[in-house]
C-alpha cells in the first residue's frame, strides 16, 4: 500500500468483478440498439474504468473522450465543471454512455447530461465506478453504480489528489494530513 494511504477500500479483484457486471449490464441494455452507441470517457479520472468496461463489453461501441474538470488541485468542487477538451464526434441521434469514475457533488454529471441532450443525443446512460451520495449537491444519479463510498478522500484507479495516485491499481483512502491544508 502507498505510504500516503490510510487504507485500501477496493482491491484489484473487487474492481475487476464489478467491471464485468457493469459491462454485462450495458450489453443487456444495448443488445438491440439500432446504431452503435458512443461510450464517452470523462478524462482523466475515468480512464482506467472506461478502458476496462468497454473492453469487457460484447456490444460494439464507439469510443470518444472529453475532459471536464471542476476540482483543479483542490479537494472541493468549484461547482462549475468546464470543458477542457471536447468530443471528436457529434452525439446527435446517438445513444450516449457516459463512463465516470465518481459521482460526487453531481455537478459534472448534471452538466454532461444537459450538454449531451442539448446536442441531440437519443439517450443518455451513466455508469459510474463510485458513488458518493453523502456529498451530493444536485439530485442526480447514475443508472449503474459499482460501489458506494463514504465521505472519505478516495484515490487510485484513475482518481487523484493534485494529479497524484491515479495509477494505483486499487482504490484507497488518502491520509487526512496529506490534504488537510486544503480544507
Ligand atoms: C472528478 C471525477 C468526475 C467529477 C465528479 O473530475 O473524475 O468527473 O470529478 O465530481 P462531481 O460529481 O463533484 O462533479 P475532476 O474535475 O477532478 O477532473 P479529473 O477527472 O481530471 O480528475
Amino acid at each position: 500500500m502507498h505510504n500516503n494511504l490510510e487504507k485500501i477500500i477496493l482491491n484489484e479483484e473487487q474492481i475487476a468483478a464489478k467491471v464485468k457486471e457493469a459491462a454485462a449490464w450495458l450489453d443487456n441494455k444495448f443488445k438491440d440498439a439500432q446504431y452503435t452507441p458512443i461510450a464517452i470517457c470523462v478524462l482523466k479520472g475515468s480512464v482506467f474504468f472506461f478502458c476496462d468496461v468497454t473492453r469487457a463489453m460484447q456490444t460494439p461501441v464507439h469510443l470518444d473522450f472529453m475532459r471536464v474538470s471542476s476540482y483543479g488541485n483542490s479537494s472541493k468542487s468549484s461547482g462549475m465543471p468546464h470543458i477542457i477538451m471536447d468530443l471528436s464526434y457529434s452525439v446527435q441521434d446517438r445513444d450516449v454512455i457516459l463512463i465516470e469514475d465518481i459521482v460526487d457533488s453531481g455537478y459534472t454529471l448534471s452538466k454532461m447530461k444537459e450538454l449531451m441532450l442539448g446536442r441531440g443525443a437519443k439517450s443518455f446512460t451513466v455508469v459510474t465506478l463510485l458513488n458518493k451520495p453523502s456529498r451530493r449537491k444536485l439530485p442526480v444519479k447514475a443508472d449503474f453504480s459499482c460501489f458506494e463510498v463514504a465521505n472519505e478522500f478516495v484515490v487510485g484507479y484513475g482518481l487523484d489528489y493534485a494529479e497524484q495516485y491515479r495509477n494505483l491499481p486499487y482504490i484507497g483512502v488518502l491520509k487526512r494530513e496529506i490534504y488537510e491544508t486544503d480544507k
